[in-house]
């Protein structure tokens, strides 16, 4: 039974991870052999993934977040009731460029590229804490040209989520209503968070990071809609505004 000691709002929320973390591993092939390997998962979050890649057999597992707020939840969390794993996973609240640790095997990152700021400048850093062949999993979404890219923050000023809302009322004009909204000024979505990349972009990003692309797929998903937006997507001029998301697998290569 898990601790009472942390807050019910985030145990929920590292609890998602049960049927989450399943789903990012089906939707890229299945989850690899971790035995004994040293993996790292960049935006850890709560922690859930770091947590579920120990129990499998991960050797080290380090968790890298820029939220204070949630790494200390995913420490406590581990300490609390996942005593047995300490001394395997690690979280850490810094940028990666300050981790002085490489010789990763494998790396995560689930739903957090979309909000790192200088995807170009991570993807490097991750690049240089790879052992040569090194896997990076990731899952990118919702993406921000897709109907719901802004993260649901406009559906705080208009109580339901309307689809493109975001790229059709002016950045001035949201930014208003949601600084009022959220008593703080903002200038901008990448002040919540969203580094507002379109789907092009990050196959521009991804095209040039060094890496191998060995899986790419966009709108990656069983659901009806997803495979609508798919057949949709492949007319040019679509192909933007029905991408909602993207998972791929990269390598690097072997020297
Ligand atoms: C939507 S959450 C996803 C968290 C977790 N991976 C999950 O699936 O539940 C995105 C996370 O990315 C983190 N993040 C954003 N930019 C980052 C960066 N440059 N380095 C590390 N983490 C970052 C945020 O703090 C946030 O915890």
């Amino acid at each position: 039974m898990m601790s009472t000691q942390l807050a019910k709002a985030d145990l929920d929320y590292f609890k998602r991870g049960a049927w989450e973390n399943p789903r990012f591993w089906n939707r890229l092939g299945g989850q690899p052999s971790l035995h004994g390997k040293k993996v790292l998962d960049l935006g850890c979050g709560h922690g859930s993934l770091c947590i579920d890649m120990a129990k499998a057999g991960a050797a080290r597992v380090v968790g890298v977040d820029i939220n204070a707020r949630l790494i200390e939840f995913a420490q406590r969390n581990l300490e609390l009731n996942y005593p047995e794993l300490v001394g395997r996973v690690e979280f850490h609240c810094i940028h990666l460029a300050e981790l002085d640790e490489g010789d990763f095997d494998l790396m995560t990152s689930k739903d957090t590229f979309e909000h790192v700021m200088d995807l170009e400048g991570v993807l490097h850093e991750m690049y240089k804490r790879f052992k040569p062949g090194g896997l990076l999993y990731a899952a990118i979404g919702p993406l921000w040209n897709s109907p719901f890219g802004d993260h649901d923050h406009l559906k705080r000023i208009f109580g339901v989520n309307l689809p493109w809302a975001h790229l059709i009322v002016p950045q001035r004009t949201a930014m208003r209503w949601l600084s009022r909204k959220m008593g703080r000024e903002l200038r901008s979505y990448r002040d919540l968070g969203m580094n507002m990349l379109a789907f092009a972009d990050y196959k521009r990003i991804i095209e040039q990071s060094g890496f191998e692309i060995l899986f790419f797929k966009p709108n990656n998903s069983r659901h009806p809609v997803l495979r609508l937006f798919a057949l949709i997507a492949r007319i040019p001029f679509l192909t933007e505004y029905f991408t909602n998301n993207l998972y791929c697998i990269l390598r690097r290569p072997l020297e």
